[in-house]
């Protein structure tokens, strides 16, 4: 590095403040700062209005949607989906002047939209500047308006179990004024929109500016031809989230962070870098960058690029000087244009990002500076990490040559009670508990997930599938996405890629989801062919994929994506002879066929299991089977709507964790696979869809582990010492019964005492994954367990009958938490006896209150039944455990009590520092 790069990075300096980054840049005139970039969150302070019901809205919609005849016509996860039915436009839609949002994704110029003349919608009131919002709610973003509840209830509710039952559905309006100042003037002023659910469109002062209709993609309109200068600006979003349009829960509303980002008219583009690395060595690194600018001027300008890389620390933080710098590019842009300009560099002992344990998720960031005639006109950031991704048929992943087995969970965005408004801390929380479960990837099921959530990864060192579709043309639900398929599958593709690319986390994309064309030979890979296309015109680096259900080793489909990712085929689908004859899928275990037909191809399971359980919940008798469908008498019980935690039952087409365990270690080949799902999510309670939350998780909606957390565990982490034992030992009415004990250990035999007398020493079998003794008789007293590795001692465990439920207990995840307005602490409090001995089955009411300077955002339970609004603050607890969610308030500090009380327990309380 020289020393000229050593000044002008000394030079360089960073300024954040809560909301905002502000990147200056001082190198040509010492003392003179320059801010060239402002990106400034303008989540606080917006009114919003909803509509009551979806006929009395205003008439300002996107386009017509198609009449439902039978809202109930998709239910099962694997039915099969169908053909589009064709809408008639009886009334003038808005999409004309949406449409031209996408034009910077949608690569044939004769493709592009043109905006028509007109402005629809400045004379509805909402969009004025002189409407009066005054008694409009005030909400701070992300908002998701659905998630307060109330829960919908019963077989006809308006919401149905698939999406959660609570009111997503109708139209909403969020309002805000933005100040900008005459000094802003000349500048570009764009608004980032993480993500709006759903078919936002978006107006100015008036004007209508754009939208965008897909809710889980990120997107940006160009404000400035709408902006005045030196006042303020009526900003009005109108966002429409259709009911029957998602197979889960989807939130509502601006639900992600929001953005003004101010610039020289001269920056670089909207996700206008990508950054890869190749011929990586312990040595060495190849860096390549590529940098897109935006002139927005009506003259050419010429432009100087310079880009300094600098290490990241386990903060975020850029640590020291610059360890390397690019070659100054140069390059003239166009009037009212764009060009982009590549560079690469050799990097001396690189600090490679990798999965852990055995490697770091080391990272870097990239700080690009553009120059006009030797001034700083912008300064742009981009982090990414250095590693060497190889994807080998017969063994897998390989990560800069580790093998990788892919422990991998798949996750929906929704973040339990506290809805799809994202929460950087509860992400987080998310990843940390699968972490501790030994899980190593996340599958982004089925949609791109918040920009922070990839943060995350990165930082966390979790290998990702990022995913897009969950349909294309063909639909699963009345309204998803396959009705704005044909103008949108492009710029949303594209766009999806360019905001994630530089994440060294992803590892591969997957552009479709158990799509309907599995279904239609030629037409549908044709389809395919069209996406797979996009997806390498935009990133030629990493491998594609699709997850499928129903397509097999001799049709069109999978020949298409890179990497093919089976959807429970591995295992076979509804293989009992009872499915004999049955319509819906049913097939032989798929893996060699796959590998036959496809030798040069890496073979992964998208999605497993699809197991069911309730937290702490067992029913007898239990199955003998490795692995078993639910229905009453079998693992279900339809009358309280749960399903046993002996973790050996599962959807019609899915199979226990043992059941996969075992399909993948009797495939080598198998790169792993995706749990459906690690945690619960809302919606999509298969089997009982009175409910409102799923029973897939292997950890409950309130981040409680299930019993499968340790079956995971036990063969996730081999290293780890643990032994877990189930059920909980409390059955007064089950004197003299059998009542079957498991035990899930990452060692490989293990001894089980009742009141003191062996049961008898046993070895994990072949492909077994759990140690049972089947035919224990229940009496009262003290289970323990010894478990061996290789002969020795390696975990132990006790599980007792209880005493009576005395008290309760309280602990928070966190001492201290930041008050920031955004920062969480997550409460668990549990119903114990006297010794703290958890005591199963209660389901007190608890209430809660808080003292100091902070607020309860929503209390939960787990229990996937419960239809209490999660914003109350008195929940059942569920099997002895709730969970309480406090956020402290912006700017200050001090001490937070939370209590919790019921009736004939004692109390607890928890004390929370905030800073
Ligand atoms: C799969 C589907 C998932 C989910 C799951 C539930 O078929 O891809 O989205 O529905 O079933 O078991």
């Amino acid at each position: 590095m020289t020393d000229r790069n050593n000044i002008r990075l000394a030079s360089l300096v960073f300024a954040a403040f809560i909301g905002g980054i502000f990147l200056f840049d001082s190198c040509s005139q010492p003392g003179a700062m320059v801010v060239t970039r402002e990106h400034i969150s303008i989540n606080d302070g917006w009114s919003f209005y909803k509509y009551d019901s979806e006929s009395d809205t205003d008439p300002l919609i996107y386009d017509v949607r198609p009449e439902i005849d039978n809202p109930n016509e998709i239910k099962d996860a694997d039915s099969k989906p169908t053909e589009a039915i064709a809408a008639e436009a009886k009334q003038m839609v808005l999409k004309p002047w949406i449409l031209p949002t996408a034009n910077d994704f949608i690569s044939d110029p004769g493709k592009r939209h043109i905006r028509p003349e007109g402005n629809p919608g400045s004379d509805f009131p909402f969009v004025q500047a002189s409407f009066d919002d005054n008694n409009w709610t005030k909400v701070n973003l992300p908002h998701d308006w659905a998630i307060e509840g109330p829960f919908q209830t019963g077989w006809d509710s308006e919401v149905g179990g698939g999406m959660g039952r609570l009111p997503v559905n109708g139209v909403g309006w969020y309002r805000k004024k933005l100040d900008l100042s005459t000094s802003d003037s000349g500048k570009s002023i764009y608004l980032d929109v993480d993500g709006a659910m759903s078919y936002a469109m978006v107006w100015l002062n008036g004007t209508l500016v754009g939208g965008w209709p897909y809710g889980y993609n990120s997107w940006r309109l160009d404000l400035t031809p709408y902006l005045q200068f030196g006042g303020e600006n009526q900003l009005a979003i109108r966002v429409d989230n259709p009911n029957h349009s998602a197979r889960w829960y989807p939130g509502a509303g601006l639900y992600r962070n929001v953005w003004l980002v101010k610039t020289n008219p001269v920056h670089v583009a909207q996700w206008g870098t990508f950054i890869t690395s190749d011929e990586i060595s312990g040595k060495s690194a190849t860096i390549n960058i590529q940098v897109t600018i935006d002139n927005k001027t009506q003259n050419s300008a010429e432009v100087e690029v310079v880009t300094d890389i600098f290490e990241l620390d386990e903060n975020d933080k850029k640590a020291g000087t610059a360890v390397a710098s690019f070659e100054v590019l140069e390059t003239s842009v166009s009037a009212n244009s764009n060009s982009t300009v590549n560079g690469s560099l050799v990097l001396e002992n690189p600090r490679l990002w990798g999965p852990l344990p055995k490697q770091q998720p080391n990272r870097y960031v990239a700080v690009t500076r553009l120059k006009q005639d030797g001034q700083p006109v912008d300064t742009y950031e981009t982090s990414f990490g250095i590693r060497k991704v190889e994807f080998d048929p017969n063994q897998g992943v390989l990560v800069n040559g580790e093998h990788i087995q892919l422990k991998g969970v798949n996750q929906h965005h929704d973040l339990g009670a506290l809805g799809a408004a994202f929460n950087t801390r509860a992400a987080e929380r998310q990843l940390e508990i699968l972490r501790e479960m030994g899980c190593n990837a996340i599958r982004m099921a089925h949609n791109p997930p918040a920009p922070e959530l990839l943060d995350l990864t990165d930082q966390m060192g979790f290998l990702v599938i990022d995913e897009i579709f969950d349909s294309w043309e063909r639909k699963k639900t009345p309204h998803d996405f396959h009705l704005i398929f044909p103008e949108w599958s492009e710029p949303d593709t594209r766009s999806f890629i360019r905001r994630d690319r530089n994440h060294p986390s992803i590892i591969s994309w997957s552009f479709g989801n158990e799509v309907g064309e599995q279904y239609t030979g030629e037409a549908g890979a044709e389809v395919a062919q069209r996406l797979n296309e996009i997806v390498k015109e935009e990133d030629p680096t990493r491998r594609t994929t699709l997850a499928m259900n129903f397509a097999k080793p001799d049709m069109e489909l999978p020949a298409v994506p890179d990497v093919i990712g089976l959807n429970y085929q591995g295992e076979g689908i509804r293989q009992d002879p009872e499915f004999e004859g049955t319509d819906r899928i049913r097939t032989k275990p798929q893996y060699n066929a796959f590998r036959e037909q496809f030798p040069d191809k890496v073979i992964y399971s998208s999605e497993t299991a699809s197991a069911f359980s309730s937290r702490g919940f067992y029913t007898f008798p239990v199955t003998d089977a490795i692995s078993s469908i639910a229905r009453d008498g079998r693992g279900g019980d339809s009358e309280a709507a749960h399903v046993s935690s002996y973790e050996l039952y599962a959807v019609d087409f899915g199979s226990s964790a043992d059941k996969v365990f075992g399909m993948i270690d009797r495939h080598p080949f198998v790169a792993g696979e995706f749990v459906w799902t690690g945690w619960d999510y809302l919606g999509e309670p298969t089997p009982y869809y009175q409910a409102r939350s799923s029973y897939n998780g292997i950890i409950d909606l309130a981040g409680f582990p299930k019993d499968r957390f340790y079956l995971y565990q036990a063969h996730w982490r081999p290293d780890f010492p643990m032994v877990h034992i189930l059920p909980h030992w409390n059955w007064p009415e089950r004197m003299g019964e059998v009542t079957p004990v498991h035990v899930f250990t990452s060692g490989d035999e293990a001894e089980l005492f009742l009141n003191g007398q062996s049961l008898g020493k046993k070895k994990k079998g072949e492909y077994a994954y759990r140690i049972r003794w089947d035919d224990v008789v229940y009496e009262p007293g003290e289970l323990k367990v010894i478990a061996y590795k290789d002969g020795k001692v390696w975990a132990e465990k006790v599980v007792k009958t209880t005493g009576e439920a005395i008290q309760l207990q309280a602990t928070a995840d966190r001492a201290t938490m930041a008050a920031d307005g955004e920062d969480l602490s997550f409460i668990t409090v549990q119903i114990s006896d006297e010794e703290g001995l958890l005591v199963p089955r209660t389901n007190n009411l608890i209430k809660f209150t808080l003292e100091g300077p902070g607020e309860i955002v929503a209390t939960d339970n787990g229990d996937q039944t419960d239809m209490t609004a999660f914003p109350s603050q008195e929940r059942n607890a569920f099997n002895g455990l709730a969970l309480v969610i406090v956020r402290a308030i912006a700017g200050e500090q001090g001490e937070i009590i939370v209590t919790a009380e019921s009736v004939g327990l004692k109390e607890a309380s928890v004390e929370i520092r905030t800073k």
